[in-house]
């Protein structure tokens, strides 16, 4: 028998994937996963095929192709007024993903304490354990009668960081509740960094995607945190391309020194022709302007169609997720709910509980579930109508 000691003995296969496959076996309309049901713009296609068409299609440079990471600096100065040398502090990667898992093998050594803010993406404590390091889970404030959506934390954010803290992982827009950060919260953030030395890994994902005039603010826009902070992001969700796997991530150069030694060695580069495409496509579109707009619509087609249902939307603020509260529908756990819509409804969810650090907890169950609302229209009709017959 060959020796399987396992360094994730906890990690079984992801929520998504299991409530993909019963959404499939149960010929569900998915608004689990999250990603888009159309295809991304004709030029962005045609950006790529020609960059497949012409070449090079042969390896990138280990820290990306120069064209794109011109344009993600050039994209960090419009959006975040902050500056990296597109040479040595700008490095693209397999995903959001691998930014984030080279990052965190890069930086947290064992023993190190890493601060997560529960509700959590689920990549997250996995990684922080390869890496020798202890996840600190400290929670979100729930929703309330009157306050309906979460709330960041700050005091149990400062309360847990202490001289070990060797990481603080934040996620604004935040998957799964919406949340943005405001300037107030950046307040807050400098006073905790004021009085502890540690590094912040700003996972923004679905920064283009902010409602109501808002607009994203990253923690790399303040100059005393950019020093420390490494901001991560994707293409997957800006260009409604999650299949394509193309992110990056931005550090001060010693940083990103670190986490480079982990991405030549985990990817060494990204594939070259969806790099090209990409950098040729952003050059000459605005599309990014409308991205929160086009968003906006489908929360609120969404938003006012579940009005004729028992689940009760809370408030989103950004990203593509849509939190509903169940109770109506009675009192099961978060996961019992889920499976019981994608069997009955034909509509899959993802119970909110999946991104708690121990989701059979009370702590954990808010009978909360999460809606994904990157589809079509007719999709997400036909979605309210499976759950107005419930
Ligand atoms: C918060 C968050 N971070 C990172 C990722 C991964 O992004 P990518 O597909 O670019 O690897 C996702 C994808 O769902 C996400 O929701």
């Amino acid at each position: 028998m060959t020796n399987t000691k396992s360094k994730l003995p906890l990690v079984r296969d992801t929520i998504f994937s299991e409530m993909s496959h019963l959404a499939q076996q149960s010929k569900a309309i998915n608004l689990g996963q999250g990603f888009p049901d159309y295809q991304p713009d004709q030029e962005l296609l045609n950006a790529v095929c020609q960059a497949i068409q012409s070449g090079p299609n042969q390896y990138a440079p280990m820290t990306g192709v120069p064209a794109l990471r011109q344009v993600i600096h050039d994209k960090v100065i419009a959006h975040q007024a902050c500056h990296y040398d597109v040479d040595t502090d700008i490095t693209v990667t397999s995903g959001a993903t691998e930014a984030l898992t080279s990052t965190i093998l890069a930086l947290v050594h064992p023993g190190d304490e890493v601060v997560l803010i529960d509700p959590a993406y689920d990549l997250y404590e996995p990684v922080v354990t390869l890496a020798g390091g202890q996840s600190i889970r400290v929670g979100m404030i729930p929703p309330t009668e009157k306050k309906h959506s979460f709330s960041i934390d700050w005091d149990a954010i400062s309360d847990a960081i202490n001289s070990k803290t060797r990481l603080l992982i934040l996620n604004f827009p935040h998957n799964p509740t919406g949340v943005i950060l405001q300037e107030k919260d950046l307040d807050a953030l400098e006073q905790i960094a004021s009085r502890h030395d540690f590094l912040i890994l700003s996972d923004e994902a679905y920064e283009h995607i902010v409602f109501e005039g808002e607009r994203h603010v990253s923690p790399a826009s303040r100059p005393m945190l950019a020093t420390r902070c490494v901001l991560v992001s994707s293409f997957a969700k800006t260009l409604h391309a999650t299949a394509w796997k193309i992110g990056y991530c931005c550090a001060p150069t010693d940083i990103s020194k670190e986490i480079r030694k982990v991405h030549q060695y985990a990817v060494y580069s990204v594939n070259t022709p969806i790099q090209m495409g990409i950098a040729a496509y952003l050059k000459q579109t605005q599309a990014i302007r409308s991205l929160s707009a086009f968003y906006q619509k489908k929360r609120d087609r969404l938003v006012s169609g579940l009005h004729s249902t028992k689940l009760k939307p809370l408030h989103a603020e950004g990203t593509f997720f849509l939190l509903v509260d169940a109770r109506e529908l009675g009192g099961f756990s978060e996961k019992e709910l889920a499976v019981f819509l994608t069997r009955q409804a034909g509509v899959a969810t993802i119970p909110v509980s999946a991104f708690y650090a121990d989701s059979q907890s009370p702590n954990a169950n808010h009978h909360l579930l999460r809606l994904c609302f990157a589809k079509q229209d007719t999709t997400l009709d036909a979605a309210v109508e499976r759950l107005s017959g419930l």
